[in-house]
């Protein structure tokens, strides 16, 4: 059985409006750095940052071309694996192009930079990252986003796009899961 979402999330750490007010002025900083170039193109990062990469483009006031690449870290469950595939590239050719790469949470960092590294090969103009939320206490490897939505305690987070075990991304605030949940 299905159970109501409600009895697993331990509680709400941020909530919708606090979300919204957050990501409106994220996107008021990326037009204003952006505003004299000629490219942007986001690269969200699925599946978990589609719901922030949603909410932050519709106030991109400067073109921009949203993309979407699928990587894989993270097993089921809340470990990471620290291991970095791609399951899904660019359709788009980011040479001499600025990209701005989309992410839902930097937490070990193994993830992004390898994504990094692999994305700077293809001699993009520049690389920026912004993340919705980020777990410094968490940092293996030297990375740091050059724009972030909150950054949170070392709990394991559910919501606005991310999951556990691919439940609960629909969840329209970030909520802390019940650690009852995952040690089961
Ligand atoms: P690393 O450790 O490589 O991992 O920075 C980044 C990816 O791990 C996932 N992640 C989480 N997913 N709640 C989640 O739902 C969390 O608290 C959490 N911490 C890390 C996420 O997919 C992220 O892109
Ligand atoms: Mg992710």
């Amino acid at each position: 059985m299905i159970s109501d979402t409600n009895e697993i999330i331990e509680k709400v750490l941020i909530d919708e409006e606090s979300l919204n007010l957050r990501i409106k002025k994220l996107a008021s900083y990326i037009n204003e750095h952006y505003k004299d170039e000629d490219t942007l193109i986001m690269v969200a990062i699925l599946k978990g940052s589609v719901m922030f990469m949603a909410e932050l483009a519709k106030y991109i006031k400067v073109d921009t071309n949203l993309e979407f690449m699928a990587v894989s870290s993270y097993e089921s469950g809340t470990e990471s694996s620290g291991n970095v595939k791609i399951l899904k590239d660019l359709d788009t050719d980011i040479t001499d192009k600025n990209v701005l790469i989309v992410e839902d949470i930097i937490d070990t960092g193994h993830t992004l930079l390898k994504l990094k590294n692999n994305l700077q090969k293809r001699d993009p103009k520049d690389i920026k990252i912004i993340t919705l939320l980020d777990k410094p206490e968490r940092r293996e490897v030297e990375i740091k986003p050059d724009w972030y939505g909150f950054k949170i305690p070392n709990e394991f987070v559910v919501g606005f796009g991310l999951d556990y075990d691919q439940r609960l991304r629909n969840l329209p605030y970030i909520g802390v899961l019940k650690r009852e949940v995952y040690e089961k």
